[in-house]
């Protein structure tokens, strides 16, 4: 059986990281996954480790498909599973355009709950899945309404998935980065960056020793360990009105 792992996202920002760190994790083969192809093949030039692309449409469940075929070989022992694939959009729920806030549930929930599903069968014992979610998960956000929710779904799905596989040996955990340097702001806000942002190779570092470490949630920073940790003991009228304030 060959050892590998599927990274969705992989054409950029921590998607990329995550590949260029597992590089060195002895594996087989890397399937990344992403809809722009020459980001891939760029990405795929640059590692040691033999790639198989799959420049596909995550939201399209058809094309997905094309993963789960490949699985269905029974060649391969999936050791790590990222999914990262994700966007956000900022803006208020009621003006921002409605296919595309649906579009990002797909993506966000709709394709990572796909991709585990078929993925699970194929995981090594020793197997770990880690989903992308963010502190936005934590918090109800105005003017990121849909992106926070999505967020907070794949919290606490993963954080349930960690109990249910347990006994087979494979872990999950939810990784929640703040504000990270990569091309989501392009997407979420045409540009327009936080202040305080953080590197994305020290998260997908953190993320993958925290993983390691079995921990069900990663976050990344000191500041950002602080907000989650106030946000799990505040009270959600005062969470609500808080974040009211913050974008
Ligand atoms: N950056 C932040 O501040 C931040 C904070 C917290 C959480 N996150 C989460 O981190 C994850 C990675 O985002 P990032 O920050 O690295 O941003 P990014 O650089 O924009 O990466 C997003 C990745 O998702 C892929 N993607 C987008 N739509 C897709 C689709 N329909 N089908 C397949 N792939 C698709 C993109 O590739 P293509 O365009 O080539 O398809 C890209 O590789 C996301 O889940 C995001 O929500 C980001």
């Amino acid at each position: 059986m060959k050892k590998i792992a599927i990274i969705t996202g992989a054409s950029s920002g921590m998607g990329w990281d995550f590949a260029k760190e597992l590089d060195n994790k002895n594996l087989d083969e890397i399937w990344i996954v992403a809809r722009r192809k020459e980001l891939l093949e760029k990405l795929a030039s640059e590692l040691k480790t033999r790639c198989k692309i799959f420049d596909i449409d995550l939201t399209d469940s058809e094309k997905n498909k094309k993963i789960e075929l490949e699985l269905e070989k029974k060649e391969y022992e999936i050791k790590y599973l990222i999914n990262n694939a994700g966007f956000g959009l900022m803006g208020e729920f009621s003006t921002l355009n409605l296919n595309k806030q649906l579009n990002m549930i797909d993506l966000n929930i709709r394709a990572l709950v796909q991709v585990t599903y078929f993925s699970i069968k194929f995981m090594s014992k020793s197997g770990e899945i880690i989903q992308v979610a963010s502190t936005a998960g934590f918090l109800p956000m105005k003017n990121f309404a849909v992106y926070a929710a999505s967020k907070a779904f794949v919290v606490n799905f993963t954080n349930a998935l960690a109990l249910e596989l347990k006994p087979k040996g494979i872990h999950a955990i939810a990784v929640c980065p703040g504000p990270v340097k990569t091309e989501f702001f392009d997407v979420a806000t045409n540009g327009k960056e936080p202040v305080f942002i953080y590197e994305s190779i020290k998260v997908v570092k953190k993320a993958l020793k925290d993983s390691k470490k079995a921990k069900l949630n990663s976050i990344y920073g000191f500041l950002m360990n602080v907000v989650m940790t106030l946000a799990h003991f505040t009270p959600r009228r005062i969470k609500v009105s808080l974040s009211a304030k913050s974008l």
